[in-house]
C-alpha cells in the first residue's frame, strides 16, 4: 500500500475475448494512455487502428502487436484536419465493415500563463482537443448511426470543472469535450451509441511529464498535492476506459469517470490528514 491507496492493479479485469469482433480506432494510440488502451483492446480481441501524426509513435505498438498476434495497424492523422479525419474513418469502415469503438485520446498541452498565450498557441490546443474530438466523433457517429451503433470514449481532465492555473487552453477545451460527451450521449442514445468520458489524474507519460512537470521540483509538488501521494499509472486509467467500452457498461452513457487518487477533491486544505491540530485558546470572558 502507498499513501493509503493500493498500488496499481497489474492487469485489466475484463474476461478474455471481451472485444472479439469489434473494430476500434484510438487517436494518439501509440503513446501514454492511448497506447495502454490500444494494448488492452487488442489483447481482449478487438482490431485496433491507432491514429496520430508521427510514425515513430506507431512503431512500438505495431511491433508489440506482431509479437503478440494482435490484429492491429496504424494510420498517420492530424485530428485538426477535418477532411483527413473524414477520409480516415470512411476508409477504416470500408476496410473493416464498421467502427464499433472510438477512443478520442489525442491531446496537446503545455503550461503557459494565460496573459502570455498567443492565439496560435490557444488554437493549436483547442484544435487538437476540441475540434479534433468533434471531427472524430462526428464522422464515427455517422458510421455508427448507419450501422449497429457503437461506443465513444473521450479523455478529459478534472480541471475541465475545477480549473487549473497555467492550462487555460487545455481546461477550456476539455470542458467543451465534457459538454460534447453529455450532449452526444443524449442525442445518439436512440442509435445505440454510448458516449462516455474518463478524467484521469496525473500519470507519467512523455507528453505530460515533458510539457507539464519537466523538473523534479514540479513533479514533487504535483505528487504532494495528490491525496494518494502517487501518480496514477496508464494501466489503471486504461482499465476503466476498457470497462466503459465493454458490454459490462451497456447502460452507462454521458458519464465521466474520475480516476485521480483524490486530486480534484484536495484543494484549499486547512488541515492535513494525520496532523494534530492545536486549538487556539480564546480570551477568557470576565
Ligand atoms: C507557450 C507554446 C508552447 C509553450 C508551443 N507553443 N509550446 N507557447 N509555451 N510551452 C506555441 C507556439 O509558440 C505556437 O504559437 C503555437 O503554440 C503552436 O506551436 P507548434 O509547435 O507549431 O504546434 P504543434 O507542432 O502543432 O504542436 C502542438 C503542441 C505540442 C500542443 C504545441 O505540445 C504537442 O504536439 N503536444 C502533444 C503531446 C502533449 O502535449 N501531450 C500532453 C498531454 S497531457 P506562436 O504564436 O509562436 O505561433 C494532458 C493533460 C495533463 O493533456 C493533465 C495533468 C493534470
Ligand atoms: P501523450 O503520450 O503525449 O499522448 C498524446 C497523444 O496525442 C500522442 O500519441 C500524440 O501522437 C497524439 N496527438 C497529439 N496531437 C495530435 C494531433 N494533432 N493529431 C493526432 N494525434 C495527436 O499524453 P498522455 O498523457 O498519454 O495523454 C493522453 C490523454 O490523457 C490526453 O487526452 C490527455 O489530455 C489526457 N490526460 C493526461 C493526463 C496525464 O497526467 N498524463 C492527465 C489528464 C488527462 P503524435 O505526436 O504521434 O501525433
Amino acid at each position: 500500500m502507498l499513501g493509503g491507496m493500493p498500488t496499481a492493479p497489474p492487469n485489466h479485469y475484463l474476461p478474455a475475448g471481451s472485444f472479439q469482433g469489434k473494430n476500434a480506432l484510438v487517436t494518439g494510440g501509440g503513446t501514454g494512455l492511448g497506447l495502454e488502451i490500444s494494448r488492452g483492446l487488442a489483447a481482449l480481441g478487438a482490431h485496433v487502428t491507432i491514429a496520430s501524426r508521427s510514425t515513430e509513435h506507431h512503431e512500438g505498438f505495431l511491433a508489440e502487436a506482431e509479437a503478440q498476434g494482435w490484429d492491429a495497424d496504424a494510420v498517420v492523422l492530424d485530428v485538426r484536419e477535418d477532411p483527413s479525419v473524414r477520409e480516415t474513418i470512411d476508409t477504416f469502415c470500408e476496410r473493416r465493415g464498421s467502427i464499433d469503438i472510438l477512443i478520442n485520446n489525442a491531446a496537446g498541452n503545455f503550461v503557459c500563463p494565460a496573459e502570455r498565450l498567443s492565439m496560435n498557441a490557444w488554437r493549436s490546443v483547442l484544435g487538437i482537443v476540441l475540434d479534433g474530438t468533434f471531427s472524430c466523433s462526428k464522422y464515427a457517429g455517422r458510421q455508427m448511426i448507419a450501422g449497429d451503433g457503437g461506443v465513444q470514449l473521450n479523455v478529459v481532465a478534472t480541471y475541465a470543472w475545477t480549473g487549473m492555473p497555467g492550462v487555460v487552453h487545455s481546461a477550456s477545451a476539455k470542458a467543451g469535450v465534457l459538454a460534447m460527451t453529455k450532449t452526444l450521449a443524449a442525442e445518439w442514445a436512440r442509435h445505440g451509441i454510448r458516449v462516455n468520458a474518463i478524467a484521469p489524474g496525473p500519470f507519467q507519460s512523455e507528453g505530460a511529464a515533458g510539457n507539464l512537470w519537466p523538473d523534479e521540483k514540479t513533479e514533487e509538488r504535483m505528487r504532494e498535492a495528490i491525496p494518494a501521494k502517487r501518480f496514477g499509472t496508464a494501466k489503471e486509467m486504461a482499465n476503466h476506459a476498457l470497462y466503459l467500452c465493454s458490454d459490462a457498461a451497456a447502460y452507462i452513457t454521458g458519464e465521466c469517470m474520475v480516476i485521480d487518487g483524490g486530486l480534484s477533491l484536495a484543494s484549499g486544505r486547512m488541515w492535513e490528514p494525520g496532523e494534530r491540530m492545536k486549538r487556539k485558546r480564546g480570551e477568557q470572558k470576565s
